[in-house]
């Protein structure tokens, strides 16, 4: 994919973002992410590139848009996409940090077609790569990467979606001694963070999204750390859907080359509340300010695009 294109893509994460900016805080989690879509949607159609959904805002019959296997583009390059326009609903409609609006693009048939369910994910920057291993207990993995990383367990920082269904795993971290950041919604943004010296997290674990994880993995690809991956089907039809998504053994342990395949990968983030690493939206008279996260794996340059938007010259201003 030409280089040219992750510019474009930021466009595409900052029209999302800015378009449900307005919604933070006010308690309507649908309908902030339907701006998204819809901006989302609109500006993907600018972009030169011949794109399927494949990890999307649900199957055709249940998403007007950014549905699973839907084509978008102005025409180019064929490429998987996988889209969250808001990544953190629930973040947006509390107006609490850790929201984003999220895409990753690989050429086509590279990405995981991952079924929307619940996925086991490890992972870790840069200088851990290579130490984790999801099927091992967690105090190896956690001495293996405080080694790589040249500290104590007990100076690592691992970051967990705050579930009764991982108290199990809090336990074992605490008792190995490393330091645990609950986070209530969004695991996108950590796992990012974990891809990034400098911002204290060293690595995430525990159950989430599938999607989010394809989204993820693409972001840790590109900034050159590891993780692995397990779906968790819950009944048979979910086990069903992953045999129709292509995932013949959904026991499987999932690498990084699984999740994403090949040496050609861009992952674009636009933070929509603060980030770790990223600002929100800020409005000012007549316009808006964001802050965008945008690396590709040919490079692994991570750029972060500081825009200043115009109202009065854009069009996608929603006033609410
Ligand atoms: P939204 O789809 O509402 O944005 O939620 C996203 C998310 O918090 C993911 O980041 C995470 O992987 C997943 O939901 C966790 O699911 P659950 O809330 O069911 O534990």
């Amino acid at each position: 994919m030409n280089r040219e294109l992750s510019m474009e893509f930021v466009r595409v994460t900052e029209a999302a973002a800015i378009a449900c900016g307005r919604s933070v805080g006010r308690g309507d989690k649908n309908g902030a992410d339907q701006l998204a879509v819809d901006a989302m949607r609109k500006m993907f159609d600018t972009v030169n590139i011949s794109g399927t959904v494949v990890i999307g805002e649900g199957e055709m019959d249940e998403a007007p848009m950014l549905y699973i296997g839907e084509e978008v583009g102005a025409g180019g390059p064929a490429v998987d996409i996988a889209v969250d326009p808001v990544e953190g609903t629930n973040l947006v409609a509390k107006g609490q940090p850790g929201a984003i609006a999220v895409i990753a693009i690989a050429p086509k048939g590279c990405l995981l077609h991952a079924p929307d369910m619940y996925m086991d994910k490890i992972a870790v920057g840069p200088r851990a790569k290579g130490c984790i291993d999801i099927n091992a207990p967690i105090k190896e993995n956690l001495q293996r990467v405080a080694k790589a990383l040249d500290r104590e367990v007990a100076d690592l920082n691992v970051v967990l979606l705050d579930r009764e269904r991982h108290y199990g795993i809090m336990d074992e971290i605490r008792s190995a001694g490393a330091r645990i950041q609950l986070i209530t919604d969004g695991d996108v943004n950590p796992i990012v963070n974990a891809g990034i010296e400098g911002t204290g997290v060293h690595m995430y674990v525990g159950r989430g999204g599938a999607p989010e994880g394809v989204l993820a993995a693409v972001a840790i690809k590109c900034l050159g750390g590891d993780m692995q991956a397990r779906l968790c089907p819950e009944d048979e039809a979910q086990a069903k859907r992953c045999l129709e998504m292509g995932i013949a053994d959904c026991s499987k342990v999932l690498t990084l080359e699984d999740l994403v395949k090949g040496d050609d990968c861009m992952f674009t983030a636009t933070a929509i509340t603060n980030c770790n690493m990223l600002t929100g939206l800020r409005y000012f008279g007549g316009g808006v300010r964001t802050h965008t996260i945008s690396t590709r794996y040919k490079t692994g340059t991570v750029r972060f695009v500081d825009a200043i938007h115009s109202f009065d010259r854009k069009d996608f201003a929603v006033k609410l």
